[in-house]
């Protein structure tokens, strides 16, 4: 985060804000992220602080928000639309809390350990719904935060919303403030089906859904998917009726407004960190954009006490999460062969840090993607990394393209061995046809071989697998079982140490388990699942191969496509020899038992099963049971051996426990399920 050095400088950044404020608020259309906005802002107000001589009244930082746009008739808030203070980090959510805390004790209020809302930071549009009587007589964005605009037709087209608040103790005038978000798989059919008629597309769903609000014709809108989350309530002479902040939202629920689930209670900072963190990690599941967690203060006296600062309140804050969108240029574009020959274009980038890790490359997915979003060298583009999801272009910024740039032309040949492409029917890859006569398919399919949840070899990583076939070393998955420490310790950055230990971790690998091995081999369409569900049925590889695609088919969750697949796997000459070498070079596992009946670890035992398991449904339970041989019962009763009880379990743990019956957890049914 710089500091302008001139005024110059400085006149020029106040105009850069501008322009980017007004394609944001106005067009709906911005040409830089969020977090690159809060970058150059950052500059401003430190510039600012220095040198307040210079700052001029048209400053981003001098306007109380964004004018409303003209096309809406203006309303005034009765209360006004406040807005956050963000924190990126723990030290300054820390610094917050101990804010509070000493605030508190200043004004003779100390509590133990402070309580809070925790809820989303929800990425969309601000909007509050005013209800009369119980009718919705209004909607209305947060515009400068005293005057918004009038969006009530296009509100009352959101399904979510009710135009009649439910119950009796309404009062006679109600603000109720939240979020308008459009959800993920919303947004990605609207931009797919909004491209083919050649409509304008949304860089993210934020956009998509204040774009979508913002319409002149609520037809429109109405077609649009979008949700309301409420996170509060302005004006109404309810809040003597409660203590807390939470119970208003509780109250709201039962008024059948939407309040997001993952909105919770809890005490103290670390109780905060936590949830923050949870949230973090449910981001990428969640169907709608959050780009935080937000704590309030949950004791309304409390929150009356700590008071505002300017435009925000001192009760709450923003924890923001590392931003998951960025700009960048992409500098060439390349294409990739998969470990099944899949051509993949990818865009190398100007370096650009995003979600927290820089980035340098981002997937174009295939060259239908590339034509959609008519990527091209140079052009400025949105790049996206969610969660562990690879980094993806979402969106060229047309107006920032260069003159003269060309449309890119996928290659008609494989670029590492030279073989003409194919593309399948009903496929959107090209296809390298070579298999492991391509080096690169080669490399891939060694990869997936040593990888972690194949045979996992310690210490073999992407990088030494390319450098022990570019030197000739091994040519396949069987060749490394024939290495030697002298071969590895020649090559670069690998010594006599790093060496004993590779050979190690390749001869311990030769130890595994069938389900490893079968997914080892790198099947297509064989996952993890699959080569488990292929081990447990089938018991052998030589069952396995000898199946026909009846037989397979047969087996639990592998339909038709797969089981064509397997088959034809097992039924190619090369495979066969594959597989025959890999077992020459010495790969083991244990026999997995042909139990009879009469054997099985549960026989005999009845088990009833109630509440919520984490790490798998109740049917899977049930048949991972039968397999075993126990009978899975529905109610309990004296001739019940076991009860197992997972989170929320109601009436029939307590049966069991009137009953005397062993009542048992998750792991133990974990636990049993792993004699399979
Ligand atoms: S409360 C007095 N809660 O963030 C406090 N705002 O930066 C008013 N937002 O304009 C805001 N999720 O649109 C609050 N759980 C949440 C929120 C939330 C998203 C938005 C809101 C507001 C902006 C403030």
């Amino acid at each position: 985060m710089g500091l302008c050095q001139s005024q110059q400088d400085y006149l020029q950044l106040v105009d850069t804000l501008n322009r980017h404020a007004h394609r944001y608020y106005v067009l709906d259309d911005p040409e830089i992220a969020d977090a690159e906005y809060d970058q150059l802002y950052q500059t401003l107000l430190k510039t600012e602080e220095k040198h307040p001589h210079w700052i001029t009244d048209i400053s981003p930082s001098q306007r109380v928000a964004d004018q409303p746009s003209d096309a809406f008739k203006q309303v005034q808030h009765k209360t006004p639309m406040l807005s956050l203070n963000n924190v990126f980090n723990e030290t300054d959510m820390g610094a917050f809390y101990q804010r509070l805390v000493k605030r508190l004790e200043q004004a003779d209020m100390h509590t133990d350990t402070i309580r809070f809302s925790a809820e989303p930071k929800f990425d969309g549009l601000a909007l509050s719904l005013t209800y009369e009587h119980g009718r919705l007589v209004q909607g209305a964005t947060r515009g400068d935060g005293q005057i918004g605009e009038d969006i009530t037709h296009n509100v009352r087209t959101i399904a979510s919303i009710p135009l009649q608040l439910l119950g009796d103790d309404i009062p006679d005038t109600l603000e109720i403030r939240g979020e308008v978000v459009m959800p993920k798989d919303g947004f990605e059919r609207y931009n797919k089906s909004a491209e083919q008629r050649g409509d304008k597309t949304f860089a993210n769903p934020r956009n998509a859904a204040a774009g979508s609000l913002r319409q002149l014709d609520p037809r429109i809108t109405a077609q649009r998917p979008l949700e309301f989350y409420a996170y509060g309530i302005g004006l109404s002479n309810m809040t003597d009726h409660f203590d807390n902040h939470s119970q208003i939202l509780n109250w709201l629920k039962s008024l059948a407004i939407p309040v997001h689930d993952s909105v919770t209670t809890l005490a103290g900072l670390s109780e905060c960190v936590d949830y923050y963190q949870q949230l973090q990690t449910k981001r990428a599941d969640l169907n709608i954009d959050i780009d935080g967690a937000v704590f309030k203060v949950d004791n309304l006296n409390l929150q009356n006490t700590l008071g505002f600062i300017t435009k925000a309140p001192r009760w709450a804050i923003a924890y923001k999460f590392p931003a998951e969108e960025a700009t960048t240029i992409i500098e060439n574009i390349d294409v990739q062969v998969g470990r099944t020959g899949s051509i993949t274009p990818v865009a190398r980038l100007k370096p650009v840090t995003v979600g927290g890790v820089t980035v340098t490359n981002a997937t174009l997915h295939n060259e239908d993607e590339i034509k959609r979003k008519d990527v091209r060298i140079g052009d400025t583009v949105f790049v996206r990394r969610a969660g562990d999801v690879i980094p993806e272009v979402v969106k060229v910024v047309k107006q920032k393209r260069p003159a003269g740039s060309q449309a890119f032309v996928m290659p008609t040949q494989c670029p590492v061995c030279g073989s003409d492409l194919y593309k399948p029917q009903d496929e959107a890859v090209w296809r390298c046809p070579a298999g492991l006569a391509c080096d690169a398919q080669k490399k891939e399919s060694i990869k997936h071989f040593a990888s972690r949840k194949a045979m996992d070899i310690d210490g073999l990583g992407d990088k030494l697998v390319d450098q022990l076939i570019d030197a000739g070393l091994i040519d396949s998955a069987a060749d490394l079982y024939h290495l030697t420490e002298s071969q590895i310790s020649g090559l670069e950055r690998m010594g006599q140490k790093s060496a004993q230990n590779l050979l190690k971790a390749i001869k311990d690998s030769q130890q595994t388990t069938l389900p490893r091995f079968i997914y080892a081999l790198g099947i297509r369409e064989v996952g993890e699942a699959t080569a488990l569900t292929l081990a447990n049925e089938l018991k052998t590889i030589e069952a396995i191969e000898a199946s026909s695609r009846e037989e397979l088919q047969q087996l639990p969750d592998i339909g038709p496509v797969v089981a064509q697949k397997i088959w034809a796997y097992f039924n190619n000459d090369a495979n066969q020899q594959t597989i025959q070498a890999l077992l020459d070079s010495g790969i083991r596992w244990p026999v997995i038992e042909q139990q009879d009946a009469d054997n099985l670890p549960l026989k005999d035992v009845t088990i009833v099963l109630t509440g919520k398991l984490s790490q798998l449904t109740r049917s899977e339970a049930k048949q991972g049971l039968q397999k075993l041989g126990a009978q899975v019962t529905g109610s309990v009763s004296k001739n019940t051996d076991y009860v197992v009880a997972g989170t929320d379990a109601g009436s029939k743990l307590a049966k069991a426990e009137s009953l005397s019956v062993e009542v048992v957890d998750e792991d133990w049914l974990m636990q049993q399920l792993s004699q399979q």
